[in-house]
């Protein structure tokens, strides 16, 4: 695992940007992982702004989401389909038969889980996403936030990490983290997550931790042994990992 330290948000931002872009301009036809949350939100707006001034294509890109709120449409604006409609897609040249995303709430989906055929739909949406990753060659870069209970995408503590993509119940520490993207309605319970061993195949991967409150969950990564009790341990194991940190995120070091 390797660490690069950076100033604060901004600079992490820029650095991201000037990665997914490089790659991207190595190689067209790039297949990205990407995350959602508070943290990439800078490196997306440095990306559309260096394709709107330099010509960088997405057209050959293809793209899959790590995670996705279960029970909500993709055009609920606390989805992650809504947010990265706002943050990324809307403003690239992607081709948007390109892009995947779990489906939260596909056609079969009448019920929230525990229902039976709620349960099959997701399972079934969860293995066509599988299925459609492995038919895309696997993923060659993937951008990562960290959750501060140290969760990849939607993989909390105690997630086998051979697991692949799948429903999982979230946390109330994680559902509390996300409660502003759902003001006035409960945060979904549930979300389906690619698993720790699909995020672990991509070829490169790149975590990004900014800000106080990562700190401690860092600190944690930097000096804790591999460990199902912190999910991003998992990332101890793979060969091309870079972990950007800024100055807050860092500060127990
Ligand atoms: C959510 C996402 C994760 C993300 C995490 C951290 O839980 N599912 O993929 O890494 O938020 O978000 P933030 O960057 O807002 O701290």
């Amino acid at each position: 695992m390797n660490w690069m330290h950076v100033g604060d948000a901004e600079e992490l931002s820029i650095t991201a940007a000037r990665m997914l872009l490089s790659a991207l301009a190595t190689k067209p036809a790039l297949v990205l992982g990407l995350p959602t949350g508070r943290t990439p939100e800078g490196m997306y707006r440095r990306v559309i702004g260096e394709c709107s001034r330099q010509y960088y294509c997405f057209a050959e890109a293809t793209t899959f989401n790590l995670d996705e709120y279960v029970g909500i449409p993709s055009s609920h604006p606390g989805s992650y389909c809504s947010y990265m409609k706002r943050n990324l897609f809307s403003h690239v040249d992607i081709d948007p038969d390109r892009i995947h995303i779990p489906n939260g709430m596909p056609p079969a989906l009448t019920m929230r889980p525990p229902d039976i055929s709620a349960v099959v739909a997701l399972e079934r949406e969860c293995a066509r996403y599988e299925e459609d990753l492995q038919g895309a060659g696997s993923l060659d870069l993937t951008f990562l936030g960290l959750g501060t209970n140290g969760h990849i995408g939607f993989n909390e503590p105690g997630t086998d990490f051979a697991s692949r993509t799948r429903i999982v119940r979230l946390t109330e520490a994680t559902r509390r983290a996300n409660a502003e993207h759902f003001p006035g309605e409960e945060v979904p319970g549930h979300a389906i997550t690619m698993g720790i061993a699909t995020i672990l195949e991509s070829r490169s991967i790149v975590l990004m931790a900014s800000g106080s409150k990562k700190a401690s969950v860092i600190r944690r990564l930097a000096t804790e042994s591999t460990s199902d009790s912190l999910p991003a341990s998992a990332l101890h194991a793979h060969k091309n990992v870079l972990v950007i940190v800024d100055s807050a995120a860092s500060a127990l070091l």
